[in-house]
């Protein structure tokens, strides 16, 4: 699993003749052509980034591109959720035809979730599918968005709505670029972090709770044991059900609760994504300790977790509180998740062990979130 040849960890994501890794420890853009090479045949690739990645780590990816033999070209889109539109899209693959690109070829991910999501699905539709890499440049994109597959764009009706599923042939998690990261983003990326723990490794999330501070840090050695537990239980997850029929949804822990707050909040810079997955694993461990399903004990330390790394664990430390209950019922109803107009909700019985409970009866739901601090109308 791990390469001490090289001072890597190599997480295997098993799929199969689709079978890719991920390589995640400091260094990796330096030597991305290197790194590359054998999944790049023909020795050429567009590298899509946005702005602020793009001035920040543009040219260096680019050299260590050329120093491996391989060609490359930069496009350079906007930063920002709007990129992932389909008029983000229709111009990223005008830009990917412009280039030229055709089935052989290879395309390369540079940035975060936003850009991820958006090449992934480019990759994904251009000539009825090209292969592409990831180089996530965000936690989050680091331990989830880059790892399974998953690609998409959002529409004005919801995120992440229109998409596919389209693996990446590698990806290379490099922990140096975490160093540019706004602190507040690495804060939401360790959000996603905890999740794994607290859905299913306990160990994992003790380890969190002695190295979370150091991992918030930057400490290299501690941001690579996390990205890579992370990884590694992602990549198990994934490798079982790939289009989650089943386990792969217990990734979306705390995800119902955050995005009826993403949808309350606008989905804008008030509420980041990670963000409102850390006040979701909240308001999950004390609604499952409300209905009997899991300790309080094992609640407040989810949530004391939480709070230690300055992320939200109530609504009312959201911008924009109280919210309406009848409002984050409706956003739960409409959940992606949500089967027949049913609310689904992961669950803990306690840390590092979950549940998918399917049609959550609403009445109670609504008294919970009622004490919860949101008003009623
Ligand atoms: P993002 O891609 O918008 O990046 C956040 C900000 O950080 C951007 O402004 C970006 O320019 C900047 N940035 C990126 N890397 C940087 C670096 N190294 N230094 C300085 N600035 C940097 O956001 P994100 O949080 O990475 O991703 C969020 C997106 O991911 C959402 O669209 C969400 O739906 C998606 N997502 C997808 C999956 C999946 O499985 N596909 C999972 C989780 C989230
Ligand atoms: N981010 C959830 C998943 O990949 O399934």
């Amino acid at each position: 699993m791990s390469g001490p040849e090289d001072g890597l960890s190599r997480v295997p994501v098993g799929l199969g003749d689709r079978t890719y890794e991920v390589r995640i420890g400091p260094g990796l853009l330096d030597r991305a052509g290197a790194l590359l090479a054998d999944v790049m045949p023909r020795r050429r690739t567009v590298v899509v980034t946005d702005a602020t990645v793009a001035g920040l780590h543009g040219d260096r990816v680019l050299a260590a591109l050329s120093d491996g033999g391989i060609a490359a070209r930069l496009i350079v889109l906007p930063p920002g959720e709007q990129t992932k539109s389909f008029e983000g899209l229709a111009d990223l693959c005008d830009r990917l035809l412009a280039e030229t690109l055709d089935r052989g070829d290879v395309i390369t991910a540079l940035g975060g979730g936003v850009i991820g999501d958006l090449t992934g699905f480019a990759a994904a539709i251009y000539k009825r599918g090209i292969d592409f890499v990831q180089l996530p440049t965000t936690l989050l994109a680091q331990v989830d968005s880059s790892v399974g597959g998953k690609t998409a764009i959002d529409t004005p009706r919801g995120k992440n709505l229109i998409g596919a599923f389209h693996q990446p042939r590698r990806v290379l998690a490099d922990i140096d670029v975490l160093v540019t990261l706004p602190v507040r983003e690495l804060r939401a990326g360790y959000a996603e972090v905890l999740k794994y723990g607290l859905l299913g490794d306990r160990t994992f999330f003790e380890g969190l709770e002695a190295r979370g501070a150091d991992v918030l840090a930057g400490d290299p050695a501690a941001l690579t044991w996390a990205v890579a537990q992370s990884v590694r239980m992602k990549a198990e997850i994934v490798a079982e059900d790939e289009r989650e029929t089943g386990r792969r949804a217990l990734l979306n822990l705390g995800h119902t609760f955050g995005h009826a707050l993403e949808a309350e909040t606008g989905f804008g810079g008030d509420l980041l994504h990670g963000e409102g997955v850390a006040a979701g694993m909240a308001l999950a461990f004390r609604y499952s300790a409300d209905q009997g399903h899991c300790t309080r004990q094992d609640a407040e330390r989810a949530v004391r977790a939480i709070s230690a790394a300055g992320l939200p664990t109530t609504m009312a430390d959201i911008p924009g509180a109280p919210f309406r209950v009848a409002a984050l019922v409706s956003h739960m109803r409409q959940d992606k998740k949500a089967e027949g107009g049913g609310i689904t909700l992961i669950l803990p019985r306690a840390i590092g062990d979950t549940w998918v409970e399917k049609a959550v009866d609403p009445g109670p739901l609504a008294d919970f979130l009622a004490r919860e601090g949101a008003v009623q109308g």
